[in-house]
């Protein structure tokens, strides 16, 4: 029987992908999110588009019992609606009354650590699965770092670089962004002596010269750009320090309020945009690296959120109960699981 899988924010940029991603990988999308307007137009559109329509539901993190009947007879649900520092919580609640798992593609540090804190007991009782930054930001480095670090179980130090040819934000990134920065109050945030920092430095980020490989080769990077990594990374394995860097030109974009939104440029959806993520792990003197690339850091999580569903529905899972990706599912057979959308070198 075909099983269905909810998809909160399915009329967003991601969610959109989200949804298409299910229908390709023989899944049911249910179209929810708190716009009854937005999901019948989106509805209708794909049932002009394909010649078959999909259901939706109405419902708000407001009212939680719009929530359960939204995932009600549902098999699953992927969160794609930021910020998530107001959906996860609320989410996350109905599918753990619902007794489903839950997947975000949340990439903001406070609210994934929120979902780790509030429900690490709750899911592991009820044997759930929650499965935070399940998407580019937070669940890629962290399958990669996983993946690298092989035998060890311990290392000393992790990198994780960002190559971004640019960043068209859409406006959930940028939303997603001001509720991080107020959350913040001012101060940084960086993962260093074994915990999450919150600092005060007026001065720029530091710009340092980070050596891609070909065909990227050296950038110029902004360290300290701290990703949702820093919290998946460190939820399962013991690495005191992890950073993250970003392309100079795709912070800049970033940081640029009259940066357009992404544009389509191939019959997926994609962008132009492409990146190169570069892992880093060292310890006691000696180093390992893994290098993935691909395009469109939106289009892409797509693959990684529907993957995990894909595995947890399938039981191709480690644990329960709240988990990055790196712990709950085999890092190097889900990375090869995705090599339809990005390359891995060396391969896994
Ligand atoms: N970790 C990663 O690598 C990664 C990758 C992709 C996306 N993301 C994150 O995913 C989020 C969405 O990004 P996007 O590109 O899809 O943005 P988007 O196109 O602007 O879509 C945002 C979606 O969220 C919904 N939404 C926002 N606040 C909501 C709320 N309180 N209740 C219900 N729905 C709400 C919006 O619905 P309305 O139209 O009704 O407001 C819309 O459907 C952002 O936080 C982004 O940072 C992370």
């Amino acid at each position: 029987m075909t099983e269905t899988v909810a998809v909160f924010g399915a009329y967003g940029h991601t969610g959109r992908f989200v949804v298409a991603e299910l229908r390709d990988r023989g899944y049911l999308p249910l179209l929810v999110g708190r716009d009854a307007g937005k999901l019948q137009a989106m509805a209708m559109a794909m049932a002009m588009a394909t010649g078959s329509g999909l259901g939706y539901r109405a419902a708000s993190t407001g009212d939680p019992a719009s929530l359960d009947r939204a995932l009600r007879g549902t098999a699953a649900v992927v969160n794609c609606a930021g910020p998530f520092a107001a959906t996860a919580g609320p989410v996350v609640e109905a599918a753990l009354r619902a007794g489903i798992p839950y997947v975000d593609v949340a990439a903001e540090i406070e609210a994934n650590l929120d979902t780790f804190t509030h429900f690490a007991e709750r899911a592991r009782a009820a044997r759930v699965a929650v499965v935070p930054a399940m998407a580019f930001y937070g669940g890629l480095g962290d399958l990669l770092t996983t993946a690298a670090m092989g035998d060890w179980t311990t290392a000393d130090e992790v990198h994780v670089a960002y190559g971004l040819s640019s960043w068209y934000p859409t406006a959930g990134t940028r939303a997603s962004g001001t509720v991080s920065r107020q959350r913040r109050d001012g101060r940084r945030v960086r993962y260093t002596g074994g915990r999450l920092e919150y600092y005060v430095d007026g001065a720029d980020l530091p710009t340092l010269e980070w050596d891609f490989p070909a065909p990227t080769g050296p950038r110029k990077v902004l360290g300290e750009f701290t990703m949702a990594d820093v919290v998946t990374i460190p939820s399962h394995l013991s690495v005191p320090e992890v950073r993250t860097y970003m392309t100079v030109e795709a912070a800049g974009d970033l940081a640029a309020a009259d940066t357009p939104v992404p544009v389509a440029v191939d019959e997926r959806g994609r962008s132009a945009q492409t990146f190169v993520v570069d892992v880093v792990v060292r310890r006691a003197g000696k180093e390992r690296r893994i290098v993935a690339s691909g395009q469109d850091i939106y289009a892409v999580s797509a693959p990684l959120a529907v993957e995990a569903v894909h595995r947890i529905l399938s039981g191709q899972t480690s644990t329960t109960g709240v988990a990055s990706a790196g712990e709950i599912f085999d890092a190097p057979g889900f990375l090869r699981a995705l090599y339809p959308h990005i390359s891995v070198t060396p391969a896994v």
